[in-house]
Parts: structure tokens; sequence; C-alpha cells
């Protein structure tokens, strides 16, 4: 692949997480109002305040690179935000509480495809600084998604316990 494919790789995948962030940290601030269950409404709040810095961070990674930040329509984002949407207006209680932490890791996985890939793009084009910050995001995703998969699992043995 030549560099400038390459390079338009990276671009357009930022813009595309730039878009991404920002969408999520409305989106978490929704999840965090409608979720009932203490520890995921913490959570929710918590990654939503990291989310922030993740817009933040990736506005760095622009000047690092030498691009204007700039967003590119993500219709997965998009179409994730829209979903949970649906199933929020007809739903409510526990019932929620766990769609939403499933909600919560699906954008996660996301995530972390996206970040790995402009990780390494921008490792190979050289941008050592970007791919640095880069992978910070990426590790701070990952501990996100272990957190909720956590969360998930322990909100199931509750709900079995209770039947
Ligand atoms: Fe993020």
């Amino acid at each position: 692949m030549t560099t400038d494919s390459t390079e338009k790789l990276l671009v357009e995948g930022l813009q595309e997480l730039y878009y991404t962030e920002q969408q999520l940290v409305d989106a978490l601030e929704t999840l965090a109002d409608q979720t009932d269950e203490e520890s995921a409404k913490n959570a929710f709040s918590e990654y939503r305040d990291e989310t922030q810095e993740h817009v933040e961070r990736l506005e760095e990674v622009f000047e690092q690179i030498d691009e204007e930040p700039q967003d590119r329509n993500d219709r997965v984002v998009d179409a994730l935000i829209e979903e949970h949407e649906e199933f929020a207006s007809e739903n409510d209680g526990e019932v929620l509480d766990r769609y939403n932490i499933a909600a919560g890791q699906k954008t996660e996985h996301y995530e972390i495809a996206a970040y790995g890939n402009v990780t390494s793009l921008a490792q190979k084009l050289g941008y050592d600084e970007a791919s640095d910050m880069l992978a910070e995001t990426l590790r701070e995703e990952q501990s996100a998604l272990d957190e909720l998969s956590q969360a998930g699992e322990q909100f199931d043995q509750q709900a079995t316990a209770d039947d």
C-alpha cells in the first residue's frame, strides 16, 4: 500500500472516531441518566468524562499529524445509538439497565477495533507520538470493556439469584 493511501486511511479513520466520540459523550450521558443500577450508572458517567478526554486527545492527534480536526459521519455509531433509542423508548427498569450494559459493550468493541487500526496506521507512517496517544485511548477502551463485561456478568448472577 502506498504512503498516500495509508495516510488517507489514517485521516479518515481519525475523522470517523472524532465524530463517534462526540456522539458518545451525549449517548453516555443518556445511559447514565436512565440506568438505575448504581455501579453501572456510575460507570457510564465516568466513561462520559473519559470520552470527553478522548475527543480532546484526538484533537491533539490531528495536530501531531498536521491536519485540522474534522469529523466524518460514521453510520455505525449512528446505528448503535438509534437502536438503543428504539429499545429505551419501549422498555425500562432492570431490562433497560441490562440492555444499556450490553449497548456499552458493543460500542467499546467497535471503538477498540477502530483505535487498533488507527494506532497501527499512525505507527506505520512514523507518527510515533500520535500512535502513543491513540494506544493510550485504546487501553482505556479495553479497560472500559472489561469493566462493563464484569458488570454484565454480575448483573446476570444477581438476576438468577432473584428468581
Ligand atoms: Fe472513547
